[in-house]
């Protein structure tokens, strides 16, 4: 099933402004256009982040710097808010494997600031959670009650926090929803080492670069399109979930398949053998073989995906290539010029992550 077969017909939950919103981790790529959606939708965003790797997203509202890790900071600026949303993370599976500790420290404790905050000051927390606490799907698309089988310290920092959420709500009758998305993408994404894979692919596409492939390039994927990400936020800061909620959009796609349609995209018909235009590294500790989401539970709360893999893609794609990554270049200039002129894979490399 596709979520072509789903067209969103109305906004499914209201759109109200006038309320006041505390995120963290709004830097980021999925914290700018939330922040944003707010905004036009008349609310009032205070913005708290690091900036250890903040988007390129211009925000419409007030973000200061700051950190998760300082609970009194964090006491302060959630005071005045009716929501607040904790997307605050280090994200990338080999950083965490790097520096396992600062991403437990970051992720976990933080989180446990969060909760904190939140029960101080009797507010709602939204919690973004994840899809790879699931580790890889057995058999089947993954509801919210697939076993937590996480396969690398991001996903077990993850795991700790998106159960920290349920313990505060048990304990404390704090209210907390537990957002878990499957693999968002869309503009601002971060493109570098550190980012996601269709940003990281296109980029190396659009600048004539080799699309590096992980391992053998059969690992899935379930991408859902940032707008419907947002929305998940929306449901989430609307209603009151009964335990985590899943949003990915029920379909895969390979790492190969993925690395096509970036190209057959970039290039239109003129590639001849789209395989010249990628390369491989070597398999990477921790990766999750393959991440299908069951997102029943969301559309029995109003929400469903609007976007497809293939239109998301295009627009990314578009937007990409329109002038904010690199520029389109000739197959045949890529092959002799530029590929040949980078030849070597992509390797995790620490020192990027200071
Ligand atoms: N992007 C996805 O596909 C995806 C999927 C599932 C879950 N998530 C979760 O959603 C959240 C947002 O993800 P994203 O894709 O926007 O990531 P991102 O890296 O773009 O944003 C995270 C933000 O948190 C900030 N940050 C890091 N450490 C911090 C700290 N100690 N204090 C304050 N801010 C700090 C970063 O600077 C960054 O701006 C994360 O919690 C992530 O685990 C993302």
């Amino acid at each position: 099933m596709t979520s072509a077969q789903f067209p969103r017909e109305t906004e499914p939950w209201p759109t109200r402004g006038g309320y006041s919103y505390f995120i963290t981790g709004a830097a980021g790529f999925i914290g700018g256009h939330l922040g944003n959606r707010l905004v036009e939708l008349g609310n009032r965003v205070v913005g708290l982040d690091s900036y250890f790797h903040a988007s390129k997203n211009p925000l419409k509202f007030e973000c200061e710097p700051g950190d998760v890790r300082w609970p009194d900071l964090l006491l302060m600026r959630a005071k005045n808010a009716d929501v607040i949303i904790h997307l605050a993370a280090a994200i990338n599976v080999d950083f965490s494997a790097a520096d396992p500790e600062s991403v437990y420290d970051i992720n976990l404790n933080g989180t446990l600031n969060v909760l904190e905050a939140a029960r101080k000051l009797d507010k709602k927390v939204v919690f973004a959670s994840s899809s790879e606490i699931y580790g890889s799907a057995q058999e089947r698309a993954m509801d919210e009650s697939h076993p937590l089988d996480c396969q690398s310290p991001y996903a077990a920092s993850k795991t700790a926090a998106d159960r920290a959420c349920k313990a505060w709500q048990d304990a404390y009758g704090l209210k907390v929803n537990v957002v878990r998305l499957f693999n968002t993408f869309g503009p601002w994404q971060a493109d570098d080492g550190y980012g996601g894979v269709i940003a990281k692919f296109t980029k190396q596409c659009l600048t004539g670069k080799p699309m590096t492939i992980y391992g053998r390039g059969d690992q899935r994927r379930d991408y859902l399109w940032i707008d419907d990400a947002v929305d998940a936020y929306l449901l989430a800061i609307e209603k009151d979930f009964n335990g985590p909620v899943n949003f990915g959009t029920g379909t895969t796609v390979s790492i190969h398949e993925l690395a096509s349609s970036i190209a057959v995209n970039v290039y239109g018909g003129k590639i001849a053998d789209v395989k010249s235009l990628w390369e491989f590294g070597p398999a990477r500790q921790g990766e999750v073989d393959c991440l299908r989401c069951d997102w029943n539970k969301a559309e029995q709360m109003g929400w469903r995906p609007a976007v497809t893999f293939d239109d998301g893609l295009k627009r990314y794609i578009a937007w990409g290539g329109g002038h904010h990554i690199g520029r389109a270049v000739d197959p045949d200039e890529s092959k002799s010029g530029a590929v040949a002129a980078n030849p070597a894979p992509t390797v995790f490399d620490e020192t990027k992550f200071g």
